[in-house]
């Protein structure tokens, strides 16, 4: 079946999985609604797609699982029996089981999930791991998965796949990862308080980010154009020291088809 319109939809705070995203949307070359999900305006929005229609959507792995606002916001989300391309990125560690749990969701929202891939990607916490990924290989690769899902679609009755991970999900941890403001270096330009997913930030006083709704998105450290926000140090020193083993060799894109 031919569809007739594509949604490129992405939680993405620090725009690796929205690049991701659009490069494999790229491959379709048809009218396409582009949906950033990140910021908390986000929530206004309602995407309602149909049968012939074409969801490709990306969140990251959080601690191995979809970060829990991304799931609230695919609830806005609705499908009718669409299918819909499932697309994780992951700093190079693992993806657990973050592709069921967008599965579930997806399914939950009327979607049939016809194909999934993996991108593997700088890690947005500590950009040692996994760095400079996605780079012009893995970008070559994804499109790559991308054709041959097009073809796949395009010659064969499309049906559900099956995507990786356990039922029960992983529980979800972490947290506490709440960036500070250096208030000699903040513009008080406002671009980390419209980017934060959650509403955290005060417009007008980023050093008083709630610590209570952070979700440790690394969203506002990655649009502050003065490099004023940032995690404690010993906070990173603490987590490479705790993630190194599991980060450090090179892990590779994939495609379930
Ligand atoms: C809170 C948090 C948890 C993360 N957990 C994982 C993880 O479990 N496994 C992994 O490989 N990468 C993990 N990452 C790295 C991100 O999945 C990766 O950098 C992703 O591409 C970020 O997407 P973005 O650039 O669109 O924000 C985590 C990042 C953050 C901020
Ligand atoms: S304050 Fe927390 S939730 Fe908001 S953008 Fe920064 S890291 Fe993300
Ligand atoms: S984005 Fe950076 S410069 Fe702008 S208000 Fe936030 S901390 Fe200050």
């Amino acid at each position: 079946m031919q569809q007739n319109q594509m949604v490129c939809a992405y939680f993405s705070p620090c725009g690796t999985t929205k690049k991701v995203v659009c490069t494999i949307g790229e491959v379709w070359q048809m009218p396409t609604t582009q949906w950033d999900m990140t910021p908390l305006s986000a929530e206004c929005t309602t995407i309602k797609l149909a049968q012939d229609d074409l969801l490709i959507l990306g969140v990251p792995s959080f601690g191995g699982r979809v970060p829990e606002i991304a799931m609230q916001r695919i609830q806005q989300l609705q499908g009718n029996h669409t299918p819909a391309i499932a697309v994780v990125t992951y700093g190079n560690r693992a993806f657990d089981d973050t592709f069921a749990e967008l599965q579930d969701g997806l399914q939950a929202q009327g979607f049939c999930v016809v194909a999934g891939i993996a991108a593997v990607t700088q890690h947005s916490i500590m950009p040692q791991f996994g760095n400079g990924r996605p780079n012009a290989a893995d970008l070559k690769e994804l499109q790559s998965f991308a054709n041959q899902i097009k073809e796949n679609m395009q010659t064969k009755e499309w049906k559900e796949i099956s995507l990786p991970g356990n039922r029960p999900y992983l529980e979800r941890h972490g947290g506490g990862l709440v960036p500070v403001t250096d208030i000699t270096l903040c513009k008080g330009c406002g671009l980390c308080a419209t980017h934060c997913p959650t509403g955290a930030i005060p417009k007008d006083a980023p050093q008083n980010t709630d610590a209570k709704k952070c979700v440790s998105c690394m969203g506002c450290i990655s649009v502050c154009p003065s490099h004023a926000r940032s995690l404690p140090a010993p906070m990173v020193v603490a987590l490479t020291a705790r993630l190194e083993k599991v980060c450090s060799e090179r892990k590779e894109n994939q495609l379930f088809l």
